[in-house]
């Protein structure tokens, strides 16, 4: 058979791709799989959800990286990186030059004496304090970085949604005399480095402008909705999400994949202060004019105090405080410093209360009570805890079920473990026949549940017209908002866990979706020959979701899973792993 010839080839033209990136990833969790598949599933629920709801990791790009790293070209790579396992907001500090009237990401002018290779990184003062830069590592590099990004994961199946936050400083011709130098401030107007910016922000972020989700978009969409009369989830955060449009508008029908905005202005007023123009708002937000912010300090006590409230208002079944949080139009976000650094259980506390927590201490207590400095063991420990659907201790580690996919070990007695059952910490994974409570959505309002506490189902029975009551039906928490107010739920009414919630693989392996045990996987449309060329994207997962669809597509649309032809792959793919000695998942 010459598909038999075609795949073959497909197949270790995709491993080949995924394997070179495996290698130059190293110990990141882009390597393991469950990562992926989880932060995809996390991703399709919360589609409906306007984009104000969304929370997620974020890290500041100073304080994550460049002090570390130093400002060059190289630490872009660190970055990339970060954006490729998971990371999905970026905090970045801008500094306007008042000397040279250009933006750039050194906090700390050039001076005359500077060397004028652009690529010598080179250690320069300001204010008393050193940094390392690179003249060639101006905003728009960085600006190309994010594209980079983008154009790897241009496909359905790994879209997503990326902010980014701006704070905008200056370089004042003010502050000469605090830098110590005994030179004047001459000394500054001339660097030997030409090209280390562009003069307006509009400039800067013309690398990512396609990419963009601008102002102009919102005032587009805000005059499509219409009034309608039937009301439903998806109705709810239609009406409730403002002038932004729901994830699944933004990424999916409008093909956007980032937001910029200027949360803080702390530009200094001089004649030669930069003033933002009408051709820079027609970019990028302004949290002063068109985006609703709040941008809390992991040091305020107040903020920490209300979430704590949030997460033990467990007493009453009232779910007014979520859907108070649910119709506020504003991005919430938490950074951490080293005096509060985040801690798993504070990090997740956080996510849950409706906050996207951004790293930036320079250290954190990762493993018990050894510190670890290094980005990448960061990332990989924070990174399965701000996955708010999952439980986190099913994502990585020995004990994970979605691990058991791709391994040897993972054979037909695995296949019933399938569907997602929430358990105190999140969704785990569950055999379909097993039996517990429904977790039951109301059809109009995402945050009202109701849990049948004599009845208990297997996933399974999910069509059963008597499952849940009225005006409800079986449904899964779209936001980590949504999962509070279930959680809470489920805690003032004594139910045990797990609790079944509305999520399964069963038709495609890793593949999960909403909508009973006869879902099938949405991305089996968009996978054909002719485009599968250019749906190869460095994932390893997606590879292989890609090829077994492609197989399933080719000879069996009809029963996918009881194959010999699965166990082809496997086998295949076992065989990659030997050869190679690639272990899925670093430990
Ligand atoms: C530039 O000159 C200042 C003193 O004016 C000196 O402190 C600094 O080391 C010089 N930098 C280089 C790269 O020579
Ligand atoms: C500036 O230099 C003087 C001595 O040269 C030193 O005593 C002072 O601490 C320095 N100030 C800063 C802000 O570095
Ligand atoms: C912005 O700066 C880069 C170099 O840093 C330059 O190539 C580009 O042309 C500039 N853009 C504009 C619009 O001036
Ligand atoms: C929600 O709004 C978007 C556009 O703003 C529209 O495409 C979509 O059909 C709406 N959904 C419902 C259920 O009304
Ligand atoms: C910025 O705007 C202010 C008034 O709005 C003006 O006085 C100032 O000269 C402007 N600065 C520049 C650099 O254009
Ligand atoms: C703490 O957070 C609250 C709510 O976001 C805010 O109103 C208050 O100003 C913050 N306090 C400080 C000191 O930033
Ligand atoms: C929860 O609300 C229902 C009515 O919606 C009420 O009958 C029940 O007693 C409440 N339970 C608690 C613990 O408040
Ligand atoms: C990150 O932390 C540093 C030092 O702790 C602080 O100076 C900086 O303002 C912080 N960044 C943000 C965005 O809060
Ligand atoms: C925090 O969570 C990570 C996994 O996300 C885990 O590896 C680590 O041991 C946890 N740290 C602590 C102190 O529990
Ligand atoms: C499969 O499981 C057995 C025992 O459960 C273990 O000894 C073996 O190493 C496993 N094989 C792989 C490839 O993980």
């Amino acid at each position: 058979m010459r598909y038999d010839y075609l795949i073959n080839f497909l197949v270790y033209l995709c491993l080949f791709i995924s394997c070179s990136l495996c290698q130059a990833l190293d110990n990141w969790p882009a390597a393991s799989n469950p990562l992926d598949v989880a932060m995809r599933a996390q991703r399709d629920v919360a589609k409906s959800v306007s984009i104000t709801q969304l929370t997620n990791l974020g890290i500041t790009s100073s304080g994550s990286i460049f002090e570390k790293e130093g400002y060059t070209t190289s630490a872009l790579g660190t970055l990339l990186t970060a954006l490729a396992v998971g990371i999905r907001t970026v905090y970045i500090d801008l500094y306007w030059n008042e000397f040279t009237r250009e933006w750039q990401l050194c906090p700390a002018p050039f001076p005359s004496n500077a060397s004028s290779n652009s690529l010598s990184v080179q250690e320069v003062t300001w204010k008393g304090r050193k940094h390392n830069c690179e003249g060639a590592m101006t905003v728009q590099s960085l600006m190309t970085t994010f594209v980079n990004y983008f154009e790897s994961t241009n496909t359905n199946l790994e879209v997503n949604l990326m902010t980014m936050l701006l704070r905008l400083n200056s370089i004042s011709v003010s502050d000469v005399s605090m830098s110590n130098t005994s030179a004047s401030a001459n000394i500054y107007k001339n660097p030997p480095i030409k090209n280390l910016g562009n003069s307006t922000l509009d400039e800067c972020i013309s690398p990512i402008s396609k990419y963009l989700y601008k102002p102009t978009n919102m005032q587009e969409s805000s005059t499509s909705g219409g009034v309608s009369t039937k009301t439903s989830v998806s109705d709810f955060y239609n009406r409730t999400s403002g002038d932004f449009p729901t994830l699944d508008t933004f990424m999916l029908q409008d093909y956007n994949r980032i937001i910029a905005s200027v949360v803080e202005n702390n530009l200094k007023e001089s004649k030669n202060s930069y003033n933002i123009s009408a051709n820079d708002k027609k970019k990028i937000f302004l949290s002063s004019e068109n985006f609703d912010s709040e941008i809390a300090s992991s040091s305020n006590s107040s903020v920490l105090s209300s979430c704590q409230v949030l997460l033990e208002d467990t007493k009453s079944n009232n779910s007014d405080s979520f859907i108070d949080i649910a119709e506020e139009t504003r991005f919430r976000y938490i950074i951490d410093n080293d005096q509060n650094s985040f801690t798993n259980e504070t990090l997740r506390d956080f996510l849950r209360c409706g906050y996207s927590p951004i790293l930036n201490a320079s250290s954190y207590v990762t493993h018990g009570d050894k510190r670890t400095g290094t980005f990448s063991a960061i990332v990989n420990n924070f990174l399965p805890q701000s996955l708010w659907l999952w439980n986190p201790n099913d994502l990585t580690g020995e004990n994970s079920v979605l691990l058991g996919y791709l391994s040897e070990n993972s054979t037909d007695k695995h296949i019933a473990f399938r569907c997602v059952a929430l358990s105190q910490d999140g969704g785990i994974i569950k055999n379909c026949y097993d039996k517990y409570h429904y977790a039951c959505k109301n059809e109009e309002i995402p945050l009202n549940w109701k849990v049948d506490d004599k009845n208990q189902l297997a996933y399974l029975d999910a069509t059963d017209e008597d499952a849940c009551p009225k005006g409800y039906s079986l449904g899964t928490p779209s936001s980590s908002n949504e999962l509070l107010s279930l959680m809470n739920y489920l805690h003032s009414e004594n139910i045990d866990f797990p609790v079944w919630i509305d999520l399964n693989d069963i038709t495609v392996n890793d593949c999960f979706v909403t909508g009973g045990p006869y879902a099938t996987c949405p991305y089996q449309k968009t996978v054909s020959t002719g485009k599968l060329v250019g749906l190869i994207a460095p994932s390893f997962v997606v590879c292989v979701v890609i090829l077994f669809l492609l197989v399933l597509e080719k000879f069996f649309r009809v029963n996918p899973i009881q194959t010999n032809r699965k166990r082809y792959w496997r086998k295949r793919i076992n065989e990659y792993y030997k050869v190679h000695n690639y272990e899925g998942v670093p430990s």
